[in-house]
């Protein structure tokens, strides 16, 4: 599916109950998405990390992508906070053209730059981040920070079930 401000509002709502720390890039280690597939070991108490597009900072992202990064949990449930920093891709109303996927969803265009979209990652698992882009119109692409918190105070707000915007697989 593709993300868009209908759904991002129930996001919103809750957002406030999560502690998302103020952190700057510098202190992270980057990984820049590339053409030889990435894998990071992710828990509870790993420093954020920084995802960019190809050539972020330098130069508009090429033609013809098609890159992933794998996120793998450890051994305790995580929220992971995507803090969109920067984020300016080629817009399609179903990100047909040039996206970033969260798993499923799909992002393109430039709304959600600035915005934070927390997902649920059970123990031991992949999370899938993957860019795509099609053969034409090249944007400056993303900067996200992806924090992991441990999702125990997410978990006891909702008596033990877990929010639904919260996906889980
Ligand atoms: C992109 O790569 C994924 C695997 O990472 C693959 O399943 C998919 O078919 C590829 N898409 C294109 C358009 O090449
Ligand atoms: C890639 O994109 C640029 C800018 O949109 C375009 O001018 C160029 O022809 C494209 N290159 C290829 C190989 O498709």
């Amino acid at each position: 599916m593709s993300v868009n401000r209908q759904n991002f509002t129930l996001l919103l709502a809750i957002l406030g109950t999560l502690t998302v720390g103020s952190v700057t890039a510098q202190n992270f280690a980057a990984y820049t998405l590339n053409p030889v597939p990435i894998i990071v070991n992710l828990d509870a108490t790993s420093p954020a990390i920084i995802l960019q597009s190809p050539n972020f900072g330098i130069a508009n992202y090429e033609n013809l992508s098609n890159y992933t990064l794998t996120i793998r949990s450890g051994s305790v449930p995580l929220v992971l906070v995507f803090s969109f920093r920067h984020f300016n891709l080629e817009y399609e109303q179903s990100c047909l053209y040039d996206a970033l996927y969260l798993r499923e969803d799909a992002f393109c265009g430039t709304w959600a730059a600035g915005r934070e979209f927390p997902y649920l990652f059970l123990p031991q698992r992949e999370f899938t981040i993957r860019f795509k882009t099609d053969e034409s119109v090249r944007r400056p692409g993303f900067q996200i920070l992806v924090d992991p918190e441990p999702a125990d105070n997410v978990y006891d707000d909702y008596n033990g079930d877990y929010p639904n915007y919260l996906f889980s697989n």
